[in-house]
């Protein structure tokens, strides 16, 4: 049996930790790497990742000559948050023939945002006969699909809540910097203002995938002001220290509305110091559900797990743009990948 042959479509935090996991796995191949940054344009991909060796593949950035050199059967791209930068990206590798998964968060559940982009990577995707999909732990997984498959034992449903609370620090820097961490209260709100820095992106994304499994027409969501949540001592990470005063991360809450009432309520705060980290879930119904995930996911480690246990599912999954509620239960693959999927 082949192996399964992985390209990787960006090479930062993310993409890294993704490729190094890929690197331990039996029955995976890394048959090329594409980025734009300076510093890793040219290099060979083992120097890249600092693994003390080298893998004999250069990261590029001619996406079309690393796409059509050797045909992978899946692309891992792990580039933006939005859409509108990633769809010529995803585009051209669909393009190629080749599935996507991505970590791009509008792309978890991307009618919301940019639906003629998804209609467009629709059609592409069934020409093509590939699959695509957003997903990563969050969205992708705890605010949204866990969400979704708790719903299973209930008759009735009231209202949903989800909060998501982690320690900032046990993060990778790129989302350190997102949240805000070292920042006065006036820089952040002036980033948070200009988009320098974003905060969470897919809450939105994640309400609006859990209305439509449940066929909830929401009047509307609505996504509160992005507030920093301020040290009250010093807190600090490896690379970040955070006066008191200072900015330690964020809370920001984003709400489904239906029939003038709340009944979707996506709570996410993250920030340097968090006592407390956990992703609870409360289904106000028939039965109710509470459940509660003690210390939280750790996102770095649950995205990498997201997207390479979703390799099986996606090859075998029908062609076309799809989102996390529309595959099988997720499971990990953590025997050969051969044996999930004959290649
Ligand atoms: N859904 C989830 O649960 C989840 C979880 C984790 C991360 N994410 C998202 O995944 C994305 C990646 O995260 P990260 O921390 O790895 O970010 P990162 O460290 O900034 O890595 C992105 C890499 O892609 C490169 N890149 C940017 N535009 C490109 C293009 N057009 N073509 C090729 N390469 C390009 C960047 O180069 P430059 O540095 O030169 O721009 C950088 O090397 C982010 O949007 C993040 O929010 C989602």
């Amino acid at each position: 049996m082949k192996k399964v042959k992985v390209t990787l479509y960006g090479v930062g935090a993310v993409g890294s930790l993704i490729a190094k996991f890929l690197l331990e796995k039996e029955g995976i191949e890394i048959v090329g790497a594409i980025d734009i940054a300076k510093e890793k344009v040219g290099k060979d991909l083992g120097k890249v990742l600092g693994i003390g060796k080298t893998l004999g593949i250069k990261v590029s950035n001619d996406v079309n000559s690393v796409l059509s050199k050797e045909k992978a059967d899946v692309a891992i791209h792990t580039t933006s948050s939005y859409l509108k930068e990633t769809y010529p990206q995803i585009a051209s590798i669909i393009s190629h023939g080749v599935n996507v998964i991505s970590t791009c968060e509008e792309l978890s559940y991307p009618y919301l945002t940019e639906p003629e982009l998804s209609k467009k990577l629709d059609t592409l995707a069934k020409k093509h006969e590939v699959t695509v999909l957003g997903t990563g732990v969050n969205p992708g997984f705890l605010m949204d699909t866990l969400v979704i498959t708790l719903t299973a034992v209930c008759q009735k449903i009231k209202s949903i809540k989800a909060v998501r609370v982690m320690n900032a620090a046990t993060r990778r820097l790129p989302f350190q910097k997102k949240v805000g961490a070292g920042l006065t209260v006036e820089e952040f709100r002036r980033k948070i203002e200009n988009r320098e820095i974003t905060g969470h992106v897919g809450l939105e994304q994640s309400i609006a995938m859990i209305a439509d499994a449940l066929a909830w027409k929401l009047d509307k969501i609505i996504a509160e002001p992005v507030e920093p949540v301020i040290a009250k001592k010093l807190v600090e990470s490896k690379e970040i220290k955070v006066e008191s005063g200072r900015v330690a991360g964020l809370k920001q809450r984003a709400k489904g509305i239906m029939n003038g009432k709340e009944v979707i309520l996506l709570d996410f705060q993250a920030y340097i110091g968090a006592e407390e980290e956990y992703d609870a879930i409360t289904i106000e119904g028939t039965p109710p559900v509470r459940q509660k995930i003690q210390p939280c996911v750790h996102g770095d480690l649950g995205t990498v797990a997201m997207v390479v246990n979703a390799i099986p599912k996606v090859i075998k999954a029908p062609a076309g743009l799809l989102t996390m509620k529309d595959l099988p239960v997720p499971s990990a693959a953590i025997e050969d990948m051969r044996k999930y999927v004959k290649v």
